[in-house]
Formats: C-alpha cells, structure tokens, sequence
C-alpha cells in the first residue's frame, strides 16, 4: 500500500510518451465460484499501445479480450503482472486516484448502456454533473460534443427514441465528455447493421486523429479490425496468437485463430449463391474456393499464371479487389480450384512467392 505513491512517479517517467498503456507478464483468474474452479482468463499478457494509435484486439467468445479492456480502467484487477496507464500501476489504485484515472479513460459498449430517463443532453452531460464541472461549462462541453458525433438536433430526445447508431453516437459523445486520453470500445458495433458499423468506426476514426485519442478496441469481426485499426492483437484462449500492424497481420496472417477469422471475413464477401453452396469439406471432383493476398497495388496475376504454368492447377477469378489498409494498397481475388491435394500444394507454392492463400469451403 506505501508504495503506490513511491512506484507510479518512477513508472509515469518510464513509459509515459510513447506508450499510454502497457501491459506487462499480466495473469488474470477470476475466484472459483461454488463448485466451479478458478478461471483462468488471460495468461501472460505483454502489449503496449502506443500513444495516438488504434488498436484492434479480436478473439472468439471467451478469449479474454472484455477481461483485458477492463483491467485498463481498473474495473478488474490483474492476478498476476501489471497494467500501467499513462505510467501508471492501474491495479495500485484506489479511491481518489483510481477515479482520476478512470476520468481520463472513456468506454464505450456493445449494448450503449445509456440512462433511459435522461435526455441524451442530459446522458452526455452525466460524466461532467459527476465531476462537478460548472453549469456553464457543461452546457458548452455537451453541446460542442453533440455537434461532433452529428446530434445536435435531438439533444433533448430521450434514448428510446434514437436508433442504434443514434445511441452509440451518445455513447461516443458521453465517453469523451471528461477529455479521456483513452477510448476503451467493447464490441461497439456488435449490435450495429454493417452500414451503421461503418458510420460509427469512421466517427471513431476521425476522433482518433483530429482529437489525436488512442482507441483500445475489441471485437469479434475481422471487417472491423480492417477498418479501423493501425495494429492488430489476436487473442486466443487467453493468450497472444499473434501481434502486427495491421496491413501485416492481414495480408500474410500467421496464426490459424486468425486465419479462420479472415476466412469468415472473406465468406461472407462470396457473391450469395456461392456462399450458400459453401461446404466445409471438398466433395469427390468438387473445387476449392480460396482467397488469395497480394501485397502489391495491382492484384498482379502474373503468379497465378505462372502457378497454373507450374502445377498445372486451373485457376478461375471469382472476384478481384484492390484495396488500401493503413495507406498500403493490397489485391485479394477470390478463386476457384480443383479440390484434393493440388489445393494443399497451390497454398504452399504461393507462399513460397510471399502470398498468403486461404481456403474458404468447397463447392460440388
Ligand atoms: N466475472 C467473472 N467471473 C468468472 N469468470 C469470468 C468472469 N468474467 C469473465 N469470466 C471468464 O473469463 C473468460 C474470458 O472472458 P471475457 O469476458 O474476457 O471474454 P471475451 O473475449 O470478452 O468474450 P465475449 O466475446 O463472449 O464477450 C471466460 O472463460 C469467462 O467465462
Ligand atoms: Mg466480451
């Protein structure tokens, strides 16, 4: 308990520029309940998440990635490691201090978690009436606020009369209130269309670089790590399978977790009737379906014609896209092959020219 005072000045001056948060050999279990053992949730997380940046955490249903936002604002406490914010030991905290620290830490969530019998003025508002900020100032902050996240006109409607991308535009709004340095987002756009998804994740984006707030960021949907994040962190089973900037991480993906997250992503970019052929194993004389990275501007062909040269493998173009990821423009076909063993040998010659290749299904 002493040494709180002493210890976070020291780690403040360590590590306070480049890296607002850092997690260091974090251990979380959570207390055996009843019957039940302790659950092991994360096990030895080492991350930083540098200052200005936004970073993408994906993992399945039970990954740890809820666990892992919520020792930031000191909601849990690690069982083993630190979490330091802004240089600070969040897990030391209590009181005053833990509260001035979670002041300067916003949250935004799946389910908005707005209050029903306040205006959204009024929800925007709550953050700042909690800090004891003068009236005139409040009403200046929130509507200020209100003009960023597009609501101005329906500051006196109450949530229920907003739609799902309304209310989260309080939820971003409320969350900024205090002028956090950190945007802490659990499954935002979770229960959002993908239209709404996508007009929330480029309000996040502009936050992010006119207020220059760095963005911690789960979720479960590849599209939105794409969309949003300078760099990736895929959780599985409570542990790191793999860290990258994000054009990396999304074209040459290492981990099988993340791959079958690309190939979900990729799945339901399938025209619909080839998506709805889709099966999971390659019936006898059927055709592999895969998604093919290149990481040049052109999807540049000239590997698959070389390829098709080599292996004698047929390579029908389904689809062909160039896109840019974090200003780096990269091509992705969707193809067609013969299935059986020349599919295997196909992935493994073009990653052998640096192209990732994915097999989404298998169709008759
Ligand atoms: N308060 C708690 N008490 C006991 N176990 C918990 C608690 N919260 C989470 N867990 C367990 O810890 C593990 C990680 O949970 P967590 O909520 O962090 O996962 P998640 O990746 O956010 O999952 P989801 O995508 O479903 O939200 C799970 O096994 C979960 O059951
Ligand atoms: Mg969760």
């Amino acid at each position: 308990m002493t040494s709180r005072a002493t210890t976070a000045p020291q780690n403040r001056h360590a590590v306070a520029s480049a890296d607002i948060v850092v997690f260091d050999h974090v251990h979380k279990a959570y207390a055996a309940r009843g019957s039940a053992g302790a659950v092991a949730a994360l096990h030895d997380i080492s991350l930083s998440v540098r200052t200005g940046s936004v970073m993408g955490v994906i993992g399945r249903s039970g990954a740890g990635k809820s666990t892992l936002i919520r020792l930031v604002n000191g909601l849990e406490t690690p069982t083993g490691g630190r979490v330091l914010f802004d240089g600070v030991d969040v897990g030391t905290l209590a009181g005053g201090a833990l509260r001035q620290t979670q002041r300067q830490i916003g949250m935004i969530f799946q389910h908005f978690n707005l209050l029903s019998s306040r205006t959204v003025f009024e929800n925007v508002a709550l953050p700042l009436e909690i800090a004891g900020t003068a009236k005139a100032t409040l009403a200046k902050r929130v509507n200020a606020l209100l003009e960023l996240v597009g609501l101005a006109d329906k500051r006196d409607r109450y949530p229920s009369e907003l739609s799902g991308g309304q209310k989260q535009r309080v939820g971003i709004a409320r969350a900024l209130a205090t002028e956090p340095k950190l945007l802490l987002s659990d499954e935002a756009t979770s229960a959002l269309d993908p239209e709404t998804t996508r007009s929330i994740l480029d309000l996040l984006k502009t936050v992010n670089r006119e207020l220059g707030l760095t963005i911690l960021l789960i979720t479960h949907e590849m599209s939105v790590v794409r969309a949003i994040a300078d760099e990736v962190v895929v959780l599985d089973g409570g542990r790191v399978a793999e860290h990258g900037n994000a054009y990396d991480v999304f074209t040459q993906p290492q981990h099988a977790v993340t791959r079958s997250f690309f190939a979900n992503d990729a799945g339901r970019q399938l025209p619909d009737d080839l998506r709805a052929k889709l099966q999971a194993s390659a019936p006898p004389g059927g055709k592999a379906i895969v998604r093919i990275v290149f990481r040049t501007a052109s999807a540049d062909d000239a590997v698959l014609s070389k390829l098709a040269r080599d292996l004698g493998v047929d390579v029908n173009i389904i689809s062909a896209t160039v896109d840019t990821l974090a200003g780096k423009p990269f091509g992705w076909f969707i193809a067609s092959l013969d299935g059986g063993k020349q599919v295997d040998d196909t992935v493994a010659y073009l990653a052998r020219y640096g192209v990732n290749a994915e097999v989404l299904g298998y169709v008759a």
